[in-house]
């Protein structure tokens, strides 16, 4: 199937002559939640306002829904909604004729049925006739993503769509997008807090310097560079790892009392068998034990220094 995006050797320079994009080449499927993950100034508000045809281009090629971004504008503008970062919100029309606006602008004809069901969905039908600027900070970021689905996109942008928000609006920000690719919409959300990413995303791409330097399943990430670690609290104080686990990745804490082994979530687990019949011979004995699996914050930290 043709991806609901697709960038190829995109690069960016801005009027100043700093460059934001280098040679960007990447693919957004049909349905997925794809999160670009990257520090600030990575250049993310850059590449998706590229796609949505608000910047520019240097160089490079993107089509939305199979339709070039610059030669065939109007019908690649049509399948996207843009939820931007910064909110554009201190107006005087009402929730309802701000949305309805909204899919005049991309040349939608009227659909009263849609914007209510839009509404509805985004818990904004009970303050349709409310201004916008009398609208609570959650309910206004509610009522961008009302306006960027007012024209029925197949594909969701949403720019850090969380930033700044309080614990609990975020949560609801999460159910509703969910709910969205639940019925078939093909979302990207760029964000910072890579707790988003690991909460929401199928896929994750990882932005740097204007470069990706990391696109892969949510899933594999974490497998393919997670590590997963073996604590064991023991009976007696240790002064030293004994000569016979040298050779093994194990730590001695501190205060002599725990041991760490730290292992590859890939490979099986022949080591932890290993060392644990080796404190068995050993006459080692541990109270408890436990292990635990990388957050994707440590892999990302990881894979930034790299
Ligand atoms: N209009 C502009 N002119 C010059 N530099 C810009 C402009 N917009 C953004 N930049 C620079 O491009 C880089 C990427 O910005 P941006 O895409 O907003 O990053 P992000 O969204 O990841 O925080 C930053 O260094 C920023 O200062
Ligand atoms: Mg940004």
């Amino acid at each position: 199937m043709q991806p609901d995006i697709s960038v190829k050797h995109l690069s960016k320079v801005y009027g100043d002559g700093f460059q934001a994009l280098k040679d960007i080449n990447l693919e957004i499927r049909r349905g997925e939640i794809f999160a670009l993950l990257g520090p600030n100034g990575a250049g993310k508000t850059t590449l998706i306002s590229i796609i949505c045809g608000i910047v520019n281009p240097s160089s490079g090629e993107v089509k939305a829904a199979g339709h070039d971004i610059i030669k065939d504008y109007r019908m690649a503008r049509r399948t996207i909604g843009l939820v931007p970062q910064e909110l554009n919100t201190d107006s005087f029309e009402t929730v309802w004729n701000a949305v309805s606006f909204s899919r005049g602008l991309f040349g939608k004809p009227p659909k009263p049925a849609h914007i209510e069901k839009v509404l509805k969905d985004l818990s904004l039908w009970g303050k349709r006739n409310n201004r916008i600027m009398s609208l609570s900070g959650g309910m206004k970021r509610r009522l961008m993503i009302a306006k960027a689905l007012s024209h029925e996109p197949q594909i969701l942008f949403l720019d850090e769509p969380t930033a700044g928000v309080d614990v609990e609006l975020r949560r609801d920000m999460w159910e509703m997008v969910r709910k969205l690719r639940e019925h078939g919409v093909t979302i990207i959300l760029t964000t910072h807090y890579i707790e988003e990413a690991e909460e929401m995303a199928d896929r994750i791409g990882v932005i740097r310097n204007g470069e990706i330097i990391l696109v892969e399943d949510k899933a594999r990430l974490m497998t393919k560079l997670g590590k997963k670690e073996l604590r064991l609290q023991l009976q007696q104080k240790l002064d030293k790892i004994p000569g016979e686990l040298t050779l093994e990745p194990v730590e001695l804490s501190d205060d002599g009392y725990e041991l760490i082994y730290t292992f590859d979530s890939q490979q099986e687990q022949a080591g932890v068998a290993r060392l644990l019949r080796t404190l068995g011979d050993l006459g080692i004995d541990y109270r408890d034990l436990q292990t635990r699996e990388s957050s994707l914050e440590e892999i990302f930290v990881g894979l930034v220094h790299e």
